[in-house]
């Protein structure tokens, strides 16, 4: 990739476009590993959860053999959807419309009055369309095509630059799990994520325990890696300064915060992990739901006040941190921080008078690699 463009590569359509939002749905989101939660969502038989993968919707269910299976979530008779949201189907998945029967292995088991309505049926012929299921570092994936191949096809150049967190041993704070709709295009939320330009200036309060200048990050094939260390006055006294057992070994502190193509952010630090999961629902709305782990869920409020408001750092520390919550930019909340600035930007793309500025040398190599890598796999100058 040319990463010495300094200007944006993508137009103001590709963030707008209704035309853009349907390629994007379908040539990326239908054809990459989705998200589909956690490991520990689905660990006993006939329990099942959704997702919505690009144009497809897909379950997952723990068969009686409690393997995964994941099928697309569509009838094999007139394609109403199946099952809703996560819960627990006991023996069968039975259709609401016509009943419909299915096992938990995807076969067709019973149409209701089939002799009549159906005389020649084969039911072999009529089992649910698979997909493909795996389990990749605590998380749960789905892919639309059976054929997918192994995740580590997928995620396994970048593994080696993700934290050395034991996520399957972390505990879920269910309390702890947040749901955003951002009035902004998908791109933009993600590119905010690993714009390293912007940690200094948007998050001057909120951020600044970690060292920005000692940023390494960059792609591994579709895949954007970010780790930055503590700085060194927080370091230097860490059994004080954080609040809450380390989830990684003392000498390994920092953040890893990289954003798995596309749109499957982690936050990998110290004293938590969390999952920041984006779901484009409109050419300029979009979903981000994530969920965090600690090492102890009872610590859970301590952990949460450093994690999401950095405020909590700068008083530990003696700094002068003033917020007023019911203001984005003074809440000491980063995130709230980020939702306003990608808002904004959203809003800016409508005036007849914006266009692209250049693009910073170094901080936002990531952004326009983002938008090289979207362009190519749409397809689309
Ligand atoms: S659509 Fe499912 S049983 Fe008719
Ligand atoms: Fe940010």
């Amino acid at each position: 990739m040319n990463s010495q463009r300094t200007m944006p590569i993508l137009p103001v359509e590709a963030y707008t476009s209704q035309e853009w939002f349907d390629l994007e749905q379908e040539r990326i989101f239908s054809r990459t590993w989705a998200f589909a939660g956690l490991a520990e969502d689905i660990d006993e038989p006939g329990q099942y959860t959704s997702v919505q993968a690009g144009l497809n919707n897909i379950f997952i269910v723990m068969g009686r053999d409690r393997r995964l299976r994941a099928f697309h979530n569509i009838c094999r008779h007139r394609g109403t959807q199946l099952l809703r949201a996560v819960g627990n189907t006991q023996r069968a998945i039975v259709c609401p419309y016509h009943d419909w029967t299915y096992d938990l292995e995807g076969n067709l088991l019973s149409v209701p009055n089939q002799e009549r309505e159906f005389p020649n049926l084969d039911m072999s012929c009529l089992g649910l369309k698979q997909a493909s299921v795996d389990r990749w570092r605590g998380m749960l994936w789905v892919h639309p095509d059976e054929n997918a191949g192994s995740i580590m096809d997928w995620f396994g150049a970048v593994e080696p630059h993700l934290g050395p967190h034991d996520v399957d041993r972390l505990i879920e704070y269910k309390d702890g799990r947040t749901e955003h709709e951002i009035a902004a295009n998908w791109k933009i939320v993600v590119e905010n994520y690993i714009d390293g330009y912007h940690l200094a200036h948007l998050h001057a309060g909120t951020l600044a325990m970690y060292d920005h200048a000692r940023i390494e990050s960059g792609f591994v094939g579709p895949h954007f890696a970010f780790y930055e260390p503590l700085a060194p006055e927080f370091a230097e006294n860490l059994a004080e300064n954080t609040p809450s057992p380390l989830v990684i070994p003392p000498d390994r502190v920092g953040a890893w915060v990289p954003m798995l193509f596309p749109g499957i952010g982690l936050g990998e630090t110290e004293s938590s992990w969390s999952v920041f999961h984006v779901t484009p629902l409109a050419p300029d709305r979009t979903r981000v739901v994530t969920r965090s782990k600690v090492a102890d869920a009872s610590l859970w409020d301590f952990v949460w006040q450093s994690f999401r408001s950095y405020g909590f750092w700068a008083r530990r520390i003696g700094g002068k941190f003033e917020g007023d919550a019911s203001d984005p930019m003074a809440s000491g909340d980063f995130m709230a921080e980020d939702i306003y600035a990608c808002e904004q930007q959203q809003r800016s793309l409508q005036s007849p008078y914006f266009e692209h500025g250049p693009s910073s040398a170094k901080g936002e190599t990531g952004v326009r690699q983002h938008q090289e890598l979207v362009q190519e796999w749409v397809g689309r100058p």
